[in-house]
């Protein structure tokens, strides 16, 4: 199904306006073709390179966008600081064969009169929720704007955020927006820790410290999946493991139905093990996904 990417792989076509992206769009699908699209806010790594090879096995050709969105960081989070290195992500998106970039500005994006808020309810609350006020909603606005821009057949949100993941799936079908959400698998370095651009901000002594995340929630996906059912003995010991490792700061380790992300007391369906963290001045988040055992 998939037809071989529009360019090579030393320049990826850049615009930078809504009506520009949708004039490139509509000549594809004038010519049949079907779009897939990884909306990023760029510092992209191994993981977000993993979203365009996933968008392209849905997809003829695929558009990525570079876009820090000020309205999902809150007053005192890492907007100004977010890594922005837009000529280097162009390069990587090469590699991968991206077929469009879009990179809008604030004012693009934002024009001077832009009043209007989209709220998720139900799976934006609780976990990343309660600890960033605000932040589903900025994601929901921008994300609901790209996607009525881009006018995708599919996008494709990374696993690591399973929250917005979650809030992305519930928004389209609650606006009819017809493009169909897919969850990009997380990806992991050697040592284990999930791929992200905040990992840049770790020192070597704290990315040490980081890796008993996702070391701990290993540990308790194999307990849970062995069938203890003490749910709340399990997360105990996660929040003992991580302490003890040098994590003080744990903002949440829970464990969350698969679809609804409601707390889970006994696992008999499809759970994710979600835990957000602080390691010295990064916030870190992962989750990983538990299997009920069959009893
Ligand atoms: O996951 C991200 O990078 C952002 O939250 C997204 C989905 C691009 C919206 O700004």
């Amino acid at each position: 199904m998939t037809k071989k990417a529009e360019t090579d792989t030393t320049t990826v076509p850049q615009v930078e306006t809504v009506a520009a992206l949708r004039d490139r769009v509509a000549t594809w699908r004038n010519a049949g073709l079907r779009i897939g699209f990884v909306p990023t806010m760029g510092a992209l790594h191994q993981g977000h390179l993993s979203l365009v090879d996933y968008a392209r096995d849905h997809a003829d050709r695929v558009v990525v966008s570079i876009f820090v969105n000020p309205k999902q960081f809150g007053p005192s989070e890492d907007f100004d600081r977010y890594p922005r290195q837009l000529a280097e992500d162009r390069a990587k998106l090469a590699t991968v064969g991206t077929d469009l970039l879009y990179a809008p500005s604030v004012a693009e994006m934002y024009p001077e009169g832009f009043s209007t808020t989209v709220s998720v309810a139900g799976v934006t609350e609780g976990l990343c929720g309660a600890s960033r006020p605000g932040h589903f909603d900025g994601v929901a606005t921008v994300v609901t704007k790209l996607l009525l821009q881009a006018q995708a057949d599919v996008a494709v949100f990374g696993e690591k955020d399973y929250q917005q993941y979650l809030t992305l799936k519930r928004l389209v079908q609650d606006l009819d927006i017809p493009t169909r959400i897919l969850p990009g698998p997380t990806v992991r370095d050697a040592d284990g820790l999930a791929m992200s651009s905040r990992n840049a901000y770790l020192s070597a002594p704290e990315r040490e410290i980081a890796l008993a995340l996702p070391r701990t929630l290993t540990r308790m996906v194999e307990v849970l999946e062995a069938g203890q059912d003490d749910i709340d003995a399990v997360l105990r010991q996660g929040r003992a493991a991580l302490q003890e490792a040098g994590i003080t700061q744990v903002e949440y380790l829970e464990l969350r139905d698969a679809e609804t992300l409601r707390p889970v007391t006994r696992l008999t369906a499809p759970a994710r093990v979600l835990a957000a963290v602080r390691v010295g001045q990064t916030r870190l988040i992962d989750n990983m996904a538990v299997t009920p055992p069959r009893r």
